[in-house]
């Protein structure tokens, strides 16, 4: 089993993580795991935090010489915010999130924000100052998933399972499906407002140029009305083999325990498989997949040959009864426009229960659809891992290989 738990507060010293599971001697570096920092880092439409930060996770423990140990992995990732202050020009946030108790006076957040986890928040914790929910309900914790993710995607690596997110709607605007995507152009340079150079498909995570360079439009017209947006990503697993997750239990599904954890992102309101919700349209004969009488031979892991089921379609999105079909896992989740707006929502005051014409506002993201494109594969990797050792098991990596070359040169037609 694969588990991990974050910690840490978003203008805190530090998010913490220990994930616990991972089999010994997988390759693990701290600059494969960056990367996947980096990537969520990126996207037209985030805010200044995102220029202050350069997320890096610092390994602390579980790696011993490239090769993880199979013990827990401790990962911290510091929050720079936390030194360097909001600008050149700002206090550092030393004082106002200081552990030890502090004579240094700070303003209470009093109006409290329509849309954000202030309002229960405050209510359920007994608090007084709202600064003591968001910084835990921030989407600066979505780092720690990240680099946690980027874990498990090292692990599915080494069982060929590729991860790839996309952005297919912003503010609107949806771009038009594609048969097949270009994953690199989409890592390219994004596009800058205050340097326009680079890709404006990257700059959105969109692979219809058409529909980025409007996606951008969308995202600038929000701005200019100190306002956000909302939007739709798109993640496809492949390679995944055929039969993870159960029918057997309804909580051992892995469409439940993708949906948990995609809905567990911060924003999203939303999830579907496949043909997802415009199956309601449909009629049975035009939804499900088809099965290959005879599927193409294949190499199998082990050298030998295979032949794998196969489908005409993949409308279920890789997904029947709670497993997986061995066709790409396509997932997509839907994200609310982001509640910290410039212009400020009508609120009330927590202190006197008055209204208040403009809720609090403090440095916030526009968009931040193309960033949770990362933290959508993020989670998926991590349910996908943890069904892989589920199914393969294994406390060395060669054991789960072991396992899982002698499943798949079984996982085809019987006879
Ligand atoms: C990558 C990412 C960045 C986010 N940045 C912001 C932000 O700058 N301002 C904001 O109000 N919400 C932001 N959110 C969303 C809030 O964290 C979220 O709406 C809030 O925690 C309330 O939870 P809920 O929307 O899931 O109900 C972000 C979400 C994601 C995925």
């Amino acid at each position: 089993m694969l588990r991990f738990l974050t910690a840490g507060e978003s203008h805190g010293k530090s998010l913490t993580i220990i994930v616990e599971g991972v089999p010994a001697n997988l390759p693990l570096t701290e600059e494969y795991i960056g990367r996947q920092l980096a990537r969520r880092q990126v996207g037209y439409g985030r805010g200044g935090r995102m220029q202050i930060e350069t997320d890096y996770a610092e390994i602390l423990s579980g790696v011993r010489h490239g090769l993880t140990l199979g013990s827990p992995i401790g990962l911290l990732i510091e929050n720079r915010d936390f030194v360097t202050g909001r600008g050149p020009d700002d206090v550092p946030w030393t004082e106002e999130m200081s552990i030890a108790p502090s004579d240094v006076p700070f303003e209470p957040i009093t109006s409290l924000r329509p849309g954000h986890a202030d309002t229960p928040g405050i209510a359920k914790y007994m608090q007084a100052d709202a600064r003591n929910i968001l910084e835990r309900s921030s989407a600066r914790e979505t780092a720690a998933r990240v680099a946690t993710g980027a874990v498990a995607r090292r692990f599915l690596e080494e069982f060929r399972v590729e991860i790839h997110g996309h952005v297919v709607c912003i503010g609107g605007v949806h771009a038009r499906p594609s048969e097949s995507i270009d994953w690199s152009l989409l890592e390219e340079t994004p596009y800058h407002r205050e340097n326009p150079h680079g890709s404006k498909v990257a700059a959105v995570r969109c692979a219809d140029p058409v529909a980025a360079e409007q996606m951008i439009a969308a995202i600038d017209a929000a701005r200019e009305a100190g306002d956000s947006v909302g939007g739709i990503v798109e993640v496809v697993a492949t390679g995944a083999p055929i039969g993870l997750g159960s029918h057997v239990q309804w909580d051992r599904k892995l469409t439940t325990r993708l949906a948990a954890a995609v809905m567990g992102i911060n924003a999203v309101k939303g999830v579907e498989f496949g043909a997802g919700f415009s199956q309601s349209d449909l009629r049975g004969s035009q939804v499900h997949d088809v099965v290959k009488p005879v599927g193409e031979w294949e190499r199998a892991p082990d050298g030998g040959w295979v032949r794998p089921w196969s489908r005409r379609t993949n409308n279920s999105g890789g997904l029947e009864g709670g497993m997986t079909t061995g066709e790409p896992v396509v997932v997509r989740a839907i994200l609310k426009p982001i509640a910290t707006l410039m212009k400020g929502l009508e609120t009330v005051d927590l202190t006197t229960g008055e209204f208040v014409e403009r809720a609090h506002f403090e440095r916030s993201d526009i968009c931040v659809v193309p960033a949770a494109a990362v933290v959508v594969e993020a989670v998926v990797a991590l349910v996908l891992a943890d069904a892989m050792l589920e199914k393969f098991g294994g406390d060395h990596i060669e054991e789960t290989r072991r396992n899982w070359r002698a499943y798949m040169a079984s996982a085809g037609p019987r006879g």
